[in-house]
C-alpha cells in the first residue's frame, strides 16, 4: 500500500522513508509551504533518492494566515500568558493539505516523524481522524519495532550511511526547531536544562533587541471587524511609504518590520498537553505586534462586558483547544463561531513604534465607533452623569461589603 509521509528533509523523517520502504510501503512525500525557510527542491531532491515515489510540496500560506493566523489575532490567542501558538496554529492546515494529497495520491495512510512525548502526534493524528476517519496513521517513533531499532542518534546516522542518505548537516544543531511564517521554535538538547541561556547564535529570525537599530521604526495597522486590513509606515532605510493591504502581504510586513527591530523572543517553561513540562524558546514577530495593536484597539472600540466575557471564556478556552490540538472539533467550531460576533465593533486604526524589541503604542482612533467619550471620561468635565449619582452607586455597591466586613470583625479574623 501507499503512505503518505510529512516530509521534512531532515534526518529523521530520511530515515523514516527508507524504514517505510523496507516494511514493504510505496511512499509520497509530503510537504507543506507554511512560509519557513526552507529549500523545497533539495527536499524534493532527497526524498526522491532515497525512493519516495512522487514529492508534492503544497503552498498554504495564505490559507495559513486567512482561515488560522488572523482569527488568532482576532481573540488574542495565547498559552499560558505568552506563547503565541505558532505550532500549534499551523498543524490543522498542514493536516488537511496532507489528508488532501493522501486521497489525491490514493494512500490509505498517513505518516509523521513526530516524537511519542510531544504536542504535535496529538495535533496530527486528531486532524487526521477528524479529515478522514478511515485514515491509518503510521507513527514510528511509538513503534517498538522502529524506536528500539534507532535507541540514538548514531542509529540513526549508522542507518542513513547503509542506506545511502545524504546527511547534510554535519553537525546537528543541538536543539530541535519548528519553523513557519509566524514563528520558530526551539527546544530539546541543550535547552532541557532550563537555566541554561540560549547562546547568541540559536535565534535565527530576529535580530538581538541589543544590536536591534537606534532608529525607531513606527507604523499604523488598521483593522476591520478585528481583522487587519492595511498596514503602512514608512520604510527608514529608502525613506518610502509602504502600505500592504492583503492578509499574507500585512502579516510578512509585521514579521519583517518586527525581526529587524528585535521584536517577538520569548524563552519559557510550557505545560505540554501530555503533562509533561518543556522549556522552549520561540521567534514569534508577527503575532507579537498584531496582537498588541489589536487589543489596544479593543480597549477603545470593544464594550467592556463583551470583552471580559470574550477574555474569560473565548482567548482561554480557543487557545487551549488550539494547543491540544482539537482545532477540528465541535467544541472549537463553537467556540470559533463566537469569534466574529465579538468583533463587530472593532474598526480602527493602530499607531505603533517598534524600538529594540519593544512594540509602544503611540495612539489609535476610529471614525466609526463611538464607545469612548473623550468629554464623558474626562476628569475636566461635568458632563455624562452628576457626582451625586456615583454616591447612590457606592451606597448600594457597598451593603454586601459591609456585611462582609462585619462578619470578619465578629468572628475576629483578620
Ligand atoms: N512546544 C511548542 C508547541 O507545542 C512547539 C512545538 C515544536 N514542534 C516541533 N516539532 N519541533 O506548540
Ligand atoms: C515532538 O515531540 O515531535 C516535537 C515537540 C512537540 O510536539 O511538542
Amino acid at each position: 500500500g501507499k503512505v503518505c509521509l510529512a516530509y521534512s528533509g531532515g534526518l529523521d523523517t530520511s530515515v523514516i522513508l527508507a524504514w517505510l520502504l523496507d516494511q514493504g510501503y510505496e511512499v509520497v512525500a509530503f510537504m507543506a509551504n507554511v512560509g519557513q525557510e526552507e529549500d523545497f527542491e533539495a527536499a524534493k531532491a532527497k526524498a526522491l533518492k532515497i525512493g519516495a515515489t512522487k514529492f508534492v510540496c503544497v503552498d498554504v500560506r495564505e490559507e495559513f494566515v486567512e482561515k488560522i493566523l488572523f482569527p488568532a489575532v482576532q481573540c488574542n490567542a495565547v498559552y499560558e500568558d505568552v506563547y503565541l501558538l505558532g505550532t500549534s496554529l499551523a498543524r490543522p492546515v498542514i493536516a488537511k493539505a496532507q489528508i488532501d494529497v493522501a486521497e489525491q495520491e490514493g494512500c490509505f495512510a498517513v505518516a509523521h516523524g513526530c516524537t511519542g512525548k510531544g504536542n504535535d502526534q496529538i495535533r496530527f493524528e486528531l486532524a487526521f481522524y477528524a479529515l478522514k476517519p478511515d485514515i491509518q496513521c503510521i507513527t514510528p517513533w511509538r513503534l517498538p519495532e522502529f524506536f528500539e531499532k534507532f535507541a540514538g542518534r548514531k542509529d540513526l546516522l549508522d542507518y542513513a550511511a547503509l542506506k545511502g542518505i545524504p546527511v547534510t548537516q554535519t553537525k546537528a544543531k543541538p536543539w530541535s526547531t519548528d519553523e513557519n511564517q509566524a514563528h520558530i521554535s526551539y527546544e530539546a538538547g541543550i535547552l532541557e536544562d532550563p537555566n541554561t541561556t540560549p547562546p547568541k547564535d540559536m535565534w535565527k529570525l530576529i535580530v538581538d533587541p541589543m544590536d536591534a537599530p537606534d532608529q525607531p521604526q513606527d507604523l499604523t495597522i488598521d483593522f476591520q471587524k478585528g481583522l487587519p486590513v492595511k498596514l503602512s509606515y514608512k520604510c527608514n532605510k529608502t525613506g518610502k511609504d509602504v502600505s500592504v493591504t492583503s492578509p499574507l502581504d500585512v502579516f510578512l510586513a509585521a514579521s519583517s518590520l518586527g525581526r529587524a527591530n528585535g521584536v517577538g523572543r520569548i524563552d519559557i517553561v510550557e505545560n505540554r498537553y501530555i503533562n509533561l513540562k518543556s522549556r522552549g524558546c520561540y521567534e514569534q514577530a508577527p503575532l507579537t505586534i498584531l496582537r498588541k495593536a489589536h487589543v489596544d484597539l479593543e480597549g477603545l472600540t470593544l464594550d467592556k462586558e463583551v470583552r471580559h466575557l470574550r477574555d474569560q471564556f473565548v482567548t482561554t478556552t480557543y487557545s487551549n483547544l488550539l494547543y491540544n490540538g482539537s482545532y477540528f472539533s465541535p467544541e472549537c467550531e463553537f467556540v470559533r463561531a463566537m469569534i466574529p460576533p465579538s468583533q463587530k465593533s472593532v474598526n480602527g486604526t493602530v499607531r505603533l513604534r517598534l524600538y529594540k524589541g519593544n512594540v509602544i503604542i503611540l495612539g489609535r482612533y476610529s471614525e466609526t465607533e463611538n464607545l469612548y467619550d473623550a468629554t464623558e471620561s474626562s476628569m475636566d468635565e461635568l458632563t455624562g452623569f452628576l457626582p451625586t449619582d456615583t454616591t447612590g452607586f457606592i451606597a448600594i455597591q457597598s451593603i454586601r461589603i459591609k456585611k462582609y466586613g462585619q462578619a470578619k470583625k465578629d468572628k475576629g479574623e483578620k
